[in-house]
Protein backbone atom coordinates (compact mmCIF):
# COMPACT_ATOMS: atom_id res chain seq x y z
CA UNK A 1 0.00 0.00 0.00
CA UNK A 2 0.93 3.42 -0.23
CA UNK A 3 0.54 4.78 2.96
CA UNK A 4 3.21 3.58 5.12
CA UNK A 5 1.77 4.04 8.45
CA UNK A 6 -2.31 4.08 9.79
CA UNK A 7 -3.16 6.96 11.96
CA UNK A 8 -3.15 5.19 15.15
CA UNK A 9 0.68 3.71 15.18
CA UNK A 10 3.31 6.19 14.82
CA UNK A 11 5.29 7.03 18.13
CA UNK A 12 8.41 8.25 19.24
CA UNK A 13 10.50 5.37 17.68
CA UNK A 14 9.39 6.70 14.54
CA UNK A 15 10.77 10.08 15.21
CA UNK A 16 12.85 11.43 12.16
CA UNK A 17 10.98 8.98 9.83
CA UNK A 18 9.52 9.79 6.60
CA UNK A 19 6.15 9.10 6.21
CA UNK A 20 2.86 8.79 4.22
CA UNK A 21 -0.40 8.98 6.17
CA UNK A 22 -4.09 8.76 4.11
CA UNK A 23 -7.00 9.25 6.27
CA UNK A 24 -10.09 12.07 6.83
CA UNK A 25 -9.79 15.25 8.29
CA UNK A 26 -11.33 15.68 11.53
CA UNK A 27 -10.27 19.09 12.65
CA UNK A 28 -8.05 21.78 11.48
CA UNK A 29 -6.85 24.87 13.09
CA UNK A 30 -4.27 27.40 12.86
CA UNK A 31 -2.74 28.91 16.09
CA UNK A 32 -1.01 32.13 14.86
CA UNK A 33 1.30 31.06 12.07
CA UNK A 34 0.76 27.26 12.41
CA UNK A 35 -1.88 24.90 11.20
CA UNK A 36 -2.61 22.06 12.91
CA UNK A 37 -4.70 19.13 11.21
CA UNK A 38 -6.28 15.96 13.02
CA UNK A 39 -5.60 12.70 10.84
CA UNK A 40 -8.06 10.05 11.46
CA UNK A 41 -8.66 6.36 10.24
CA UNK A 42 -10.28 3.30 11.51
CA UNK A 43 -6.91 2.97 13.52
CA UNK A 44 -6.76 6.90 15.54
CA UNK A 45 -5.73 10.42 15.23
CA UNK A 46 -2.47 11.69 14.25
CA UNK A 47 -1.59 15.71 14.50
CA UNK A 48 -0.29 16.89 11.84
CA UNK A 49 1.52 20.16 11.31
CA UNK A 50 2.09 22.65 8.66
CA UNK A 51 4.29 26.03 9.03
CA UNK A 52 3.84 28.78 8.00
CA UNK A 53 5.92 28.88 4.88
CA UNK A 54 4.51 25.40 3.61
CA UNK A 55 1.09 27.14 4.20
CA UNK A 56 0.68 28.61 0.48
CA UNK A 57 1.77 25.50 -1.31
CA UNK A 58 -1.10 23.04 -0.20
CA UNK A 59 -4.82 23.60 -1.55
CA UNK A 60 -7.05 24.49 1.15
CA UNK A 61 -8.97 21.42 3.25
CA UNK A 62 -12.08 21.20 5.37
CA UNK A 63 -13.33 18.45 7.88
CA UNK A 64 -13.90 15.26 6.39
CA UNK A 65 -11.87 15.89 3.59
CA UNK A 66 -9.54 12.76 2.37
CA UNK A 67 -6.45 13.73 2.03
CA UNK A 68 -2.63 12.28 1.32
CA UNK A 69 0.61 13.76 3.13
CA UNK A 70 3.81 12.99 3.15
CA UNK A 71 5.84 14.52 6.36
CA UNK A 72 8.46 14.05 8.78
CA UNK A 73 7.88 12.40 12.18
CA UNK A 74 8.77 15.24 14.80
CA UNK A 75 8.39 14.62 18.74
CA UNK A 76 5.66 17.16 20.12
CA UNK A 77 6.24 19.96 22.53
CA UNK A 78 3.14 19.26 24.31
CA UNK A 79 2.26 16.07 24.70
CA UNK A 80 -0.84 13.70 25.02
CA UNK A 81 -0.76 11.19 27.26
CA UNK A 82 -4.19 10.26 26.31
CA UNK A 83 -3.69 9.11 22.72
CA UNK A 84 -1.10 6.75 21.13
CA UNK A 85 -0.01 8.79 19.10
CA UNK A 86 0.20 11.82 21.38
CA UNK A 87 3.54 12.02 21.54
CA UNK A 88 4.69 12.92 17.96
CA UNK A 89 3.09 15.15 15.10
CA UNK A 90 3.66 14.63 11.60
CA UNK A 91 5.71 17.94 10.05
CA UNK A 92 4.04 17.80 6.37
CA UNK A 93 6.31 18.18 3.39
CA UNK A 94 3.49 17.29 0.99
CA UNK A 95 -0.56 17.37 0.63
CA UNK A 96 -3.12 16.40 -1.93
CA UNK A 97 -6.60 15.99 -1.78
CA UNK A 98 -7.79 12.40 -2.84
CA UNK A 99 -11.19 13.29 -1.97
CA UNK A 100 -13.15 16.85 -0.80
CA UNK A 101 -16.43 16.88 1.42
CA UNK A 102 -19.84 18.42 1.60
CA UNK A 103 -20.66 19.78 4.72
CA UNK A 104 -21.30 17.49 6.88
CA UNK A 105 -25.40 17.10 8.49
CA UNK A 106 -23.70 16.11 11.96
CA UNK A 107 -20.43 16.39 13.38
CA UNK A 108 -18.30 13.33 13.78
CA UNK A 109 -17.77 13.27 17.08
CA UNK A 110 -18.63 10.90 20.18
CA UNK A 111 -21.35 11.44 22.31
CA UNK A 112 -23.05 13.05 19.61
CA UNK A 113 -27.04 13.58 19.84
CA UNK A 114 -28.57 13.88 16.68
CA UNK A 115 -31.63 13.14 15.59
CA UNK A 116 -31.73 9.27 15.26
CA UNK A 117 -33.36 9.20 11.46
CA UNK A 118 -30.78 12.07 10.70
CA UNK A 119 -27.80 9.90 11.71
CA UNK A 120 -29.14 6.24 10.08
CA UNK A 121 -29.83 8.25 6.50
CA UNK A 122 -25.96 9.04 7.09
CA UNK A 123 -25.00 5.93 8.78
CA UNK A 124 -21.90 6.05 6.68
CA UNK A 125 -21.14 9.14 8.60
CA UNK A 126 -22.37 8.20 11.98
CA UNK A 127 -19.91 4.78 11.63
CA UNK A 128 -17.31 6.99 11.37
CA UNK A 129 -17.16 7.92 14.79
CA UNK A 130 -14.96 6.51 17.22
CA UNK A 131 -17.65 4.78 19.37
CA UNK A 132 -19.24 3.34 16.54
CA UNK A 133 -16.25 1.81 15.14
CA UNK A 134 -15.51 0.57 18.82
CA UNK A 135 -18.48 -1.41 18.75
CA UNK A 136 -18.34 -3.27 15.54
CA UNK A 137 -14.61 -3.98 15.90
CA UNK A 138 -15.58 -5.61 19.36
CA UNK A 139 -18.43 -7.32 17.76
CA UNK A 140 -15.84 -8.63 14.77
CA UNK A 141 -13.69 -9.88 17.94
CA UNK A 142 -17.25 -11.78 19.50
CA UNK A 143 -17.88 -13.46 16.15
CA UNK A 144 -13.94 -14.40 15.64
CA UNK A 145 -14.06 -15.54 19.65
CA UNK A 146 -17.07 -17.62 18.77
CA UNK A 147 -15.35 -19.52 15.50
CA UNK A 148 -12.04 -20.15 17.24
CA UNK A 149 -14.10 -21.53 19.78
CA UNK A 150 -16.49 -24.10 18.29
CA UNK A 151 -13.74 -24.87 16.05
CA UNK A 152 -11.33 -25.48 19.17
CA UNK A 153 -13.90 -28.37 20.17
CA UNK A 154 -14.49 -29.97 16.65
CA UNK A 155 -17.96 -28.14 15.58
CA UNK A 156 -18.52 -27.49 12.51
CA UNK A 157 -20.00 -24.65 10.98
CA UNK A 158 -22.46 -24.85 8.81
CA UNK A 159 -24.89 -22.76 6.30
CA UNK A 160 -28.86 -23.19 6.22
CA UNK A 161 -31.34 -22.00 3.89
CA UNK A 162 -32.55 -18.27 3.74
CA UNK A 163 -35.93 -19.44 1.72
CA UNK A 164 -37.63 -21.59 3.61
CA UNK A 165 -41.07 -22.88 3.99
CA UNK A 166 -43.91 -20.61 6.29
CA UNK A 167 -44.57 -23.26 9.66
CA UNK A 168 -47.18 -21.49 11.89
CA UNK A 169 -45.71 -21.48 15.52
CA UNK A 170 -43.46 -19.00 16.67
CA UNK A 171 -43.10 -15.17 15.44
CA UNK A 172 -44.55 -13.92 12.38
CA UNK A 173 -42.67 -14.86 9.03
CA UNK A 174 -41.63 -12.59 6.61
CA UNK A 175 -42.83 -13.73 3.05
CA UNK A 176 -40.72 -13.65 -0.04
CA UNK A 177 -43.30 -14.42 -3.45
CA UNK A 178 -41.59 -17.31 -5.61
CA UNK A 179 -41.41 -16.22 -9.54
CA UNK A 180 -40.74 -19.12 -10.93
CA UNK A 181 -43.56 -21.05 -8.38
CA UNK A 182 -46.73 -19.16 -9.78
CA UNK A 183 -48.56 -18.39 -6.03
CA UNK A 184 -46.28 -19.86 -3.55
CA UNK A 185 -44.41 -18.37 -0.91
CA UNK A 186 -40.82 -19.08 0.47
CA UNK A 187 -40.55 -17.88 4.14
CA UNK A 188 -37.59 -16.06 5.69
CA UNK A 189 -35.70 -17.83 8.83
CA UNK A 190 -36.93 -17.47 12.32
CA UNK A 191 -34.16 -19.25 13.06
CA UNK A 192 -32.47 -22.58 12.07
CA UNK A 193 -34.07 -24.67 14.37
CA UNK A 194 -35.39 -27.90 12.19
CA UNK A 195 -32.37 -27.86 9.56
CA UNK A 196 -30.32 -27.78 12.88
CA UNK A 197 -31.91 -30.70 14.65
CA UNK A 198 -32.08 -32.29 10.93
CA UNK A 199 -28.04 -31.79 10.66
CA UNK A 200 -28.17 -34.43 14.03
CA UNK A 201 -30.30 -37.00 11.93
CA UNK A 202 -27.84 -36.57 9.40
CA UNK A 203 -24.94 -37.56 11.44
CA UNK A 204 -23.19 -33.86 11.90
CA UNK A 205 -22.51 -34.55 15.57
CA UNK A 206 -21.60 -31.08 16.73
CA UNK A 207 -23.30 -27.92 14.63
CA UNK A 208 -22.13 -24.26 14.70
CA UNK A 209 -23.49 -20.96 12.99
CA UNK A 210 -23.64 -17.62 12.87
CA UNK A 211 -26.99 -17.22 11.26
CA UNK A 212 -28.99 -14.34 10.06
CA UNK A 213 -32.79 -14.92 11.81
CA UNK A 214 -35.98 -12.97 10.53
CA UNK A 215 -39.01 -12.02 12.31
CA UNK A 216 -41.74 -9.92 11.77
CA UNK A 217 -42.00 -8.71 15.59
CA UNK A 218 -42.80 -4.87 16.80
CA UNK A 219 -39.15 -3.58 17.68
CA UNK A 220 -37.72 -2.75 20.59
CA UNK A 221 -34.04 -1.58 22.10
CA UNK A 222 -33.42 -5.11 21.82
CA UNK A 223 -35.50 -6.38 18.97
CA UNK A 224 -34.86 -5.72 14.71
CA UNK A 225 -36.60 -7.40 12.46
CA UNK A 226 -33.45 -9.09 11.02
CA UNK A 227 -30.77 -10.39 14.22
CA UNK A 228 -27.84 -12.77 14.37
CA UNK A 229 -27.60 -15.72 16.50
CA UNK A 230 -24.63 -17.99 17.26
CA UNK A 231 -27.04 -20.89 16.81
CA UNK A 232 -25.48 -24.49 17.91
CA UNK A 233 -26.52 -27.85 18.83
CA UNK A 234 -24.81 -30.97 19.95
CA UNK A 235 -25.95 -35.00 19.73
CA UNK A 236 -26.08 -37.22 22.38
CA UNK A 237 -25.95 -34.25 24.68
CA UNK A 238 -28.48 -33.23 28.26
CA UNK A 239 -29.11 -30.35 28.50
CA UNK A 240 -26.20 -29.73 31.15
CA UNK A 241 -23.75 -30.54 28.26
CA UNK A 242 -25.26 -27.14 26.48
CA UNK A 243 -25.26 -25.12 29.06
CA UNK A 244 -21.82 -25.93 30.05
CA UNK A 245 -20.65 -25.23 26.76
CA UNK A 246 -22.78 -21.92 26.41
CA UNK A 247 -21.28 -20.62 29.60
CA UNK A 248 -17.44 -21.45 29.14
CA UNK A 249 -17.83 -19.53 25.74
CA UNK A 250 -19.12 -16.24 27.58
CA UNK A 251 -16.93 -16.48 29.70
CA UNK A 252 -13.96 -16.96 27.84
CA UNK A 253 -16.20 -13.71 25.01
CA UNK A 254 -16.03 -11.84 28.44
CA UNK A 255 -12.83 -11.89 29.51
CA UNK A 256 -11.15 -11.43 25.53
CA UNK A 257 -13.24 -8.69 25.01
CA UNK A 258 -14.18 -7.03 28.86
CA UNK A 259 -11.38 -8.72 31.15
CA UNK A 260 -13.25 -9.40 33.39
CA UNK A 261 -13.38 -13.50 34.90
CA UNK A 262 -16.76 -14.82 34.88
CA UNK A 263 -17.42 -17.53 37.81
CA UNK A 264 -18.38 -20.55 36.36
CA UNK A 265 -20.77 -22.59 36.61
CA UNK A 266 -22.94 -19.88 36.59
CA UNK A 267 -26.06 -19.65 39.03
CA UNK A 268 -29.43 -21.57 37.86
CA UNK A 269 -32.47 -20.72 39.10
CA UNK A 270 -35.90 -21.88 37.89
CA UNK A 271 -38.63 -19.72 36.28
CA UNK A 272 -40.95 -20.59 39.13
CA UNK A 273 -38.41 -18.79 41.29
CA UNK A 274 -37.62 -16.01 38.69
CA UNK A 275 -40.90 -14.96 38.72
CA UNK A 276 -41.56 -15.38 42.38
CA UNK A 277 -38.24 -13.87 43.31
CA UNK A 278 -37.58 -11.15 41.10
CA UNK A 279 -40.91 -10.36 38.71
CA UNK A 280 -39.31 -11.46 35.28
CA UNK A 281 -38.03 -14.49 33.30
CA UNK A 282 -34.96 -12.69 32.87
CA UNK A 283 -34.11 -10.94 36.48
CA UNK A 284 -31.13 -8.68 36.82
CA UNK A 285 -29.35 -10.23 39.30
CA UNK A 286 -26.64 -7.09 39.59
CA UNK A 287 -28.70 -6.41 42.82
CA UNK A 288 -30.74 -8.18 45.22
CA UNK A 289 -34.10 -6.09 46.29
CA UNK A 290 -36.11 -9.39 46.13
CA UNK A 291 -40.11 -9.25 45.91
CA UNK A 292 -41.89 -11.01 49.31
CA UNK A 293 -45.20 -12.62 50.32
CA UNK A 294 -46.43 -10.35 53.05
CA UNK A 295 -50.02 -11.93 52.74
CA UNK A 296 -49.06 -13.53 56.67
CA UNK A 297 -48.27 -10.69 58.02
CA UNK A 298 -51.68 -9.01 57.10
CA UNK A 299 -53.83 -11.73 58.19
CA UNK A 300 -56.05 -9.76 60.04
CA UNK A 301 -55.19 -6.44 59.10
CA UNK A 302 -57.43 -2.93 59.31
CA UNK A 303 -55.42 -1.36 56.35
CA UNK A 304 -58.29 -0.68 54.16
CA UNK A 305 -56.31 -2.42 50.96
CA UNK A 306 -55.37 -5.55 52.65
CA UNK A 307 -58.95 -6.28 54.83
CA UNK A 308 -60.69 -7.70 51.59
CA UNK A 309 -58.56 -9.73 49.77
CA UNK A 310 -60.35 -12.02 47.67
CA UNK A 311 -59.24 -16.09 47.65
CA UNK A 312 -56.08 -16.68 46.05
CA UNK A 313 -55.28 -13.02 45.68
CA UNK A 314 -51.91 -11.95 46.89
CA UNK A 315 -50.19 -9.00 48.99
CA UNK A 316 -46.59 -8.67 47.56
CA UNK A 317 -43.91 -5.86 48.46
CA UNK A 318 -40.22 -4.95 47.85
CA UNK A 319 -37.99 -3.38 50.03
CA UNK A 320 -35.44 -0.79 49.18
CA UNK A 321 -32.76 0.90 51.56
CA UNK A 322 -33.48 4.33 50.85
CA UNK A 323 -36.73 6.68 51.61
CA UNK A 324 -37.76 7.11 48.30
CA UNK A 325 -38.62 10.96 47.67
CA UNK A 326 -41.74 11.98 46.33
CA UNK A 327 -40.73 12.48 42.50
CA UNK A 328 -39.23 8.82 42.74
CA UNK A 329 -42.41 7.22 43.47
CA UNK A 330 -44.44 8.81 40.86
CA UNK A 331 -41.64 7.36 38.34
CA UNK A 332 -42.64 3.76 39.63
CA UNK A 333 -46.26 4.53 40.29
CA UNK A 334 -45.85 5.62 36.97
CA UNK A 335 -43.59 2.23 36.04
CA UNK A 336 -45.96 0.03 37.50
CA UNK A 337 -49.23 1.44 35.87
CA UNK A 338 -47.53 0.78 32.48
CA UNK A 339 -47.34 -2.69 34.03
CA UNK A 340 -50.91 -3.41 34.63
CA UNK A 341 -50.85 -2.37 38.05
CA UNK A 342 -52.88 -0.24 39.42
CA UNK A 343 -51.27 1.95 41.76
CA UNK A 344 -48.28 1.69 43.72
CA UNK A 345 -49.14 1.36 47.58
CA UNK A 346 -46.23 2.17 50.09
CA UNK A 347 -44.59 2.80 53.36
CA UNK A 348 -42.16 4.20 54.96
CA UNK A 349 -39.52 3.74 57.56
CA UNK A 350 -37.57 5.89 59.54
CA UNK A 351 -36.65 6.55 63.16
CA UNK A 352 -39.12 4.07 64.40
CA UNK A 353 -41.88 6.20 62.51
CA UNK A 354 -43.68 4.94 59.91
CA UNK A 355 -45.19 6.97 57.31
CA UNK A 356 -46.86 6.76 53.68
CA UNK A 357 -50.11 5.64 51.88
CA UNK A 358 -51.28 2.72 54.60
CA UNK A 359 -49.22 3.80 57.18
CA UNK A 360 -52.41 5.03 59.30
CA UNK A 361 -53.86 1.46 60.18
CA UNK A 362 -51.19 -0.21 60.39
CA UNK A 363 -50.84 -2.47 63.63
CA UNK A 364 -48.10 -2.46 65.96
CA UNK A 365 -47.69 -6.18 65.39
CA UNK A 366 -47.63 -5.85 61.66
CA UNK A 367 -44.98 -3.32 62.09
CA UNK A 368 -43.22 -5.89 64.16
CA UNK A 369 -43.09 -8.36 61.63
CA UNK A 370 -42.61 -6.08 58.76
CA UNK A 371 -39.30 -5.11 60.74
CA UNK A 372 -38.17 -8.79 61.09
CA UNK A 373 -39.58 -10.12 57.53
CA UNK A 374 -37.40 -6.73 55.79
CA UNK A 375 -34.63 -7.26 58.11
CA UNK A 376 -35.06 -3.73 58.27
CA UNK A 377 -31.90 -2.10 60.38
CA UNK A 378 -32.42 2.14 58.75
CA UNK A 379 -34.31 4.09 56.40
CA UNK A 380 -36.09 2.19 53.50
CA UNK A 381 -39.47 2.05 51.72
CA UNK A 382 -41.39 -1.11 51.20
CA UNK A 383 -43.24 -0.96 47.61
CA UNK A 384 -46.72 -3.03 47.72
CA UNK A 385 -48.38 -4.93 45.05
CA UNK A 386 -51.96 -6.50 46.02
CA UNK A 387 -54.00 -9.12 43.49
CA UNK A 388 -53.77 -11.74 40.82
CA UNK A 389 -50.04 -13.58 41.71
CA UNK A 390 -48.65 -12.79 38.36
CA UNK A 391 -49.71 -10.04 38.07
CA UNK A 392 -48.51 -8.37 41.02
CA UNK A 393 -45.07 -10.09 40.59
CA UNK A 394 -44.91 -8.83 37.27
CA UNK A 395 -45.56 -5.45 38.04
CA UNK A 396 -42.92 -5.48 40.48
CA UNK A 397 -40.70 -6.93 38.62
CA UNK A 398 -40.48 -3.69 36.39
CA UNK A 399 -40.72 -1.58 39.55
CA UNK A 400 -37.57 -3.21 40.72
CA UNK A 401 -35.60 -2.35 37.76
CA UNK A 402 -36.50 1.08 37.66
CA UNK A 403 -35.65 1.66 41.61
CA UNK A 404 -32.64 -0.03 40.80
CA UNK A 405 -31.77 2.37 38.14
CA UNK A 406 -33.23 5.29 40.17
CA UNK A 407 -30.95 4.47 42.85
CA UNK A 408 -28.19 3.29 40.92
CA UNK A 409 -27.71 0.00 43.08
CA UNK A 410 -25.32 -1.59 40.33
CA UNK A 411 -22.29 -0.29 38.11
CA UNK A 412 -23.17 -0.22 34.63
CA UNK A 413 -20.09 -2.33 33.28
CA UNK A 414 -20.83 -4.45 35.50
CA UNK A 415 -21.87 -8.08 34.32
CA UNK A 416 -24.00 -10.48 35.68
CA UNK A 417 -24.91 -14.15 34.43
CA UNK A 418 -27.68 -16.71 35.15
CA UNK A 419 -29.25 -19.61 33.86
CA UNK A 420 -33.14 -19.97 34.08
CA UNK A 421 -33.93 -23.33 33.69
CA UNK A 422 -37.41 -25.32 34.18
CA UNK A 423 -39.79 -23.43 31.73
CA UNK A 424 -43.39 -24.15 31.12
CA UNK A 425 -44.27 -26.30 28.26
CA UNK A 426 -47.18 -23.92 27.05
CA UNK A 427 -48.76 -20.87 27.50
CA UNK A 428 -52.42 -19.83 27.54
CA UNK A 429 -52.60 -17.59 24.23
CA UNK A 430 -55.95 -15.64 24.76
CA UNK A 431 -55.99 -14.62 21.19
CA UNK A 432 -56.15 -17.76 20.00
CA UNK A 433 -57.64 -19.05 23.10
CA UNK A 434 -55.66 -22.18 23.49
CA UNK A 435 -52.05 -23.64 24.78
CA UNK A 436 -49.70 -22.65 22.84
CA UNK A 437 -45.71 -24.27 22.94
CA UNK A 438 -44.01 -21.91 25.60
CA UNK A 439 -40.89 -22.30 23.30
CA UNK A 440 -41.47 -24.64 20.12
CA UNK A 441 -42.86 -27.54 19.91
CA UNK A 442 -39.72 -29.37 19.22
CA UNK A 443 -39.03 -29.05 22.95
CA UNK A 444 -38.89 -32.47 25.29
CA UNK A 445 -40.65 -32.04 28.42
CA UNK A 446 -38.95 -32.35 31.42
CA UNK A 447 -38.95 -36.29 32.50
CA UNK A 448 -41.84 -35.63 35.44
CA UNK A 449 -43.86 -34.14 33.15
CA UNK A 450 -43.44 -36.86 30.24
CA UNK A 451 -46.51 -38.65 31.47
CA UNK A 452 -49.13 -35.94 31.94
CA UNK A 453 -47.84 -33.13 29.81
CA UNK A 454 -50.62 -33.12 27.45
CA UNK A 455 -53.18 -33.43 30.14
CA UNK A 456 -51.39 -31.13 32.54
CA UNK A 457 -50.54 -28.23 30.50
CA UNK A 458 -50.53 -25.27 32.85
CA UNK A 459 -48.19 -27.62 35.09
CA UNK A 460 -46.05 -29.27 32.80
CA UNK A 461 -42.42 -27.88 32.43
CA UNK A 462 -40.45 -27.99 29.55
CA UNK A 463 -36.37 -28.75 29.32
CA UNK A 464 -35.31 -25.64 28.14
CA UNK A 465 -33.50 -22.80 29.71
CA UNK A 466 -32.46 -19.11 28.93
CA UNK A 467 -29.32 -17.36 29.91
CA UNK A 468 -29.60 -14.11 31.20
CA UNK A 469 -27.40 -10.78 31.28
CA UNK A 470 -27.79 -7.94 33.21
CA UNK A 471 -32.06 -8.68 32.65
CA UNK A 472 -31.37 -9.38 28.58
CA UNK A 473 -32.47 -12.62 27.87
CA UNK A 474 -29.41 -13.11 25.72
CA UNK A 475 -29.99 -16.82 24.61
CA UNK A 476 -31.94 -19.87 25.20
CA UNK A 477 -32.66 -23.39 23.86
CA UNK A 478 -33.80 -26.68 24.99
CA UNK A 479 -33.42 -30.64 24.71
CA UNK A 480 -35.62 -31.74 21.66
CA UNK A 481 -38.10 -34.63 21.71
CA UNK A 482 -36.88 -37.41 19.52
CA UNK A 483 -39.54 -39.89 19.74
CA UNK A 484 -42.61 -39.58 17.37
CA UNK A 485 -45.24 -40.60 19.63
CA UNK A 486 -44.65 -37.59 22.12
CA UNK A 487 -43.95 -35.36 19.37
CA UNK A 488 -47.55 -36.47 18.04
CA UNK A 489 -49.13 -35.72 21.22
CA UNK A 490 -47.07 -32.18 21.69
CA UNK A 491 -48.78 -31.62 18.48
CA UNK A 492 -52.00 -32.90 19.82
CA UNK A 493 -51.57 -30.19 23.06
CA UNK A 494 -51.42 -27.77 21.11
CA UNK A 495 -54.52 -28.34 19.34
CA UNK A 496 -52.62 -28.92 15.39
CA UNK A 497 -54.89 -31.04 13.54
CA UNK A 498 -52.96 -34.21 11.81
CA UNK A 499 -53.77 -32.54 8.64
CA UNK A 500 -51.63 -29.32 9.66
CA UNK A 501 -49.01 -31.02 11.13
CA UNK A 502 -48.61 -33.62 7.68
CA UNK A 503 -48.76 -30.50 5.65
CA UNK A 504 -46.18 -28.27 7.71
CA UNK A 505 -44.20 -30.53 9.55
CA UNK A 506 -44.49 -33.81 7.58
CA UNK A 507 -41.26 -33.41 5.60
CA UNK A 508 -39.35 -32.79 9.24
CA UNK A 509 -41.23 -35.54 11.35
CA UNK A 510 -40.02 -38.24 8.75
CA UNK A 511 -36.69 -37.97 9.23
CA UNK A 512 -37.15 -39.17 12.72
CA UNK A 513 -38.19 -42.35 11.20
CA UNK A 514 -34.49 -42.79 10.06
CA UNK A 515 -32.73 -42.98 13.51
CA UNK A 516 -32.28 -39.89 15.62
CA UNK A 517 -29.83 -39.29 17.96
CA UNK A 518 -30.90 -37.32 20.95
CA UNK A 519 -29.98 -33.76 20.81
CA UNK A 520 -29.98 -30.55 22.67
CA UNK A 521 -28.94 -26.78 21.18
CA UNK A 522 -29.07 -23.38 22.21
CA UNK A 523 -29.17 -19.77 20.38
CA UNK A 524 -27.04 -16.81 21.81
CA UNK A 525 -28.59 -13.16 20.41
CA UNK A 526 -25.17 -11.83 19.20
CA UNK A 527 -26.53 -8.30 18.68
CA UNK A 528 -27.66 -8.11 23.12
CA UNK A 529 -24.49 -9.32 24.26
CA UNK A 530 -22.28 -7.18 21.73
CA UNK A 531 -25.05 -4.15 23.40
CA UNK A 532 -24.06 -4.97 27.04
CA UNK A 533 -20.36 -5.66 26.04
CA UNK A 534 -20.29 -2.65 24.94
CA UNK A 535 -22.81 -0.73 27.22
CA UNK A 536 -24.71 0.33 23.68
CA UNK A 537 -28.51 1.88 24.75
CA UNK A 538 -29.92 -0.50 21.75
CA UNK A 539 -28.87 -3.40 20.08
CA UNK A 540 -29.04 -0.58 16.95
CA UNK A 541 -25.91 1.05 18.04
CA UNK A 542 -23.91 -2.56 17.06
CA UNK A 543 -25.96 -3.58 14.11
CA UNK A 544 -23.96 -1.84 11.01
CA UNK A 545 -27.05 -1.34 9.22
CA UNK A 546 -30.02 -1.46 11.39
CA UNK A 547 -33.82 -0.70 10.72
CA UNK A 548 -35.23 2.23 12.75
CA UNK A 549 -38.56 1.91 15.42
CA UNK A 550 -40.50 1.45 12.45
CA UNK A 551 -38.82 -1.00 10.84
CA UNK A 552 -37.62 1.11 7.63
CA UNK A 553 -34.05 2.00 6.96
CA UNK A 554 -33.76 5.65 6.34
CA UNK A 555 -31.15 5.48 4.24
CA UNK A 556 -32.27 3.20 1.25
CA UNK A 557 -36.38 4.00 2.21
CA UNK A 558 -36.45 -0.03 2.40
CA UNK A 559 -39.08 -1.80 2.54
CA UNK A 560 -40.27 0.71 -0.90
CA UNK A 561 -42.79 0.16 -3.53
CA UNK A 562 -42.02 -1.85 -6.42
CA UNK A 563 -43.10 -1.70 -9.79
CA UNK A 564 -46.37 -3.06 -11.64
CA UNK A 565 -44.04 -5.29 -13.59
CA UNK A 566 -42.13 -6.55 -10.74
CA UNK A 567 -45.34 -7.44 -9.13
CA UNK A 568 -46.63 -8.77 -12.59
CA UNK A 569 -43.60 -11.24 -12.59
CA UNK A 570 -44.44 -12.49 -9.05
CA UNK A 571 -48.38 -12.60 -10.14
CA UNK A 572 -49.44 -10.66 -7.57
CA UNK A 573 -51.60 -7.55 -7.01
CA UNK A 574 -51.81 -4.73 -4.46
CA UNK A 575 -54.76 -4.60 -2.38
P1 LIG B 1 -35.04 -17.83 20.75
O1 LIG B 1 -36.27 -17.52 20.01
O2 LIG B 1 -35.08 -17.77 22.25
O3 LIG B 1 -34.53 -19.30 20.44
O4 LIG B 1 -33.88 -16.89 20.24
C1 LIG B 1 -32.57 -16.99 20.75
C2 LIG B 1 -32.00 -15.61 21.07
O5 LIG B 1 -32.05 -14.76 19.92
C3 LIG B 1 -32.18 -13.40 20.34
N1 LIG B 1 -33.34 -12.79 19.66
C4 LIG B 1 -33.33 -11.57 19.10
N2 LIG B 1 -32.38 -10.62 19.03
C5 LIG B 1 -32.67 -9.48 18.38
N3 LIG B 1 -33.85 -9.22 17.78
C6 LIG B 1 -34.84 -10.14 17.82
N4 LIG B 1 -36.00 -9.89 17.20
C7 LIG B 1 -34.61 -11.37 18.51
N5 LIG B 1 -35.34 -12.48 18.74
C8 LIG B 1 -34.56 -13.33 19.43
C9 LIG B 1 -32.38 -13.41 21.83
C10 LIG B 1 -32.82 -14.83 22.09
O6 LIG B 1 -32.50 -15.25 23.39
N6 LIG B 1 -34.20 -21.82 17.83
C11 LIG B 1 -34.22 -21.35 19.19
C12 LIG B 1 -32.97 -21.70 19.94
C13 LIG B 1 -32.85 -23.16 20.30
O7 LIG B 1 -33.81 -23.73 20.83
O8 LIG B 1 -31.73 -23.72 20.09
C14 LIG B 1 -34.40 -19.84 19.18
O9 LIG B 1 -34.35 -19.16 18.17
O10 LIG B 1 -31.16 -13.15 22.47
Amino acid sequence: MKRTHTCGELTLDNKGEKVILQGWVKKNRKLGALTFIDLRDRYGTTQLLIDESSQKKFPEIKSEFVIEITGEVLERKSKNPDLKTGEIEVKVINLIIINEAKLTPFEIKDGLEANEDTKMTFRYLDLRREEMQKNLLIRSQVNKIIRDYYHRLNFIEVETPIFGKSTPEGARDFLVPSRVNVNKFYALPQSPQLYKQLLMIAGMDRYFQIAKCFRDEDLRIDRQPEFTQLDMEMSFATPEDIQNNIENLLAEIIFKVKNIKIKTPLPRITYQEAISKYGIDKPDLRFSLEINDVNDIFKSSEVNLFCNLKKNEKIRAIKVDSLLAKKDLEQLTEVAKQNSLVNLPFLKYSNNEWTGSLAKNLSDSEKQQLLKKFEIKGDCTILFAVGDFDISSRGLGAVRNEAAKILKLYKPEEINLLWVVDFPLFEFSEEENRYVAAHHPFTQPKEESLQDFDKNKSTALAAAYDIVMNGFEIGGGSQRITNENIQKRMFKAIEMSNQTVEDNFGWFINAYQYGAPYHSGCALGIDRIVMILTQASSIREVIAFPKNSNGIDPMTNAPDLVSTKQLDEINLKLK
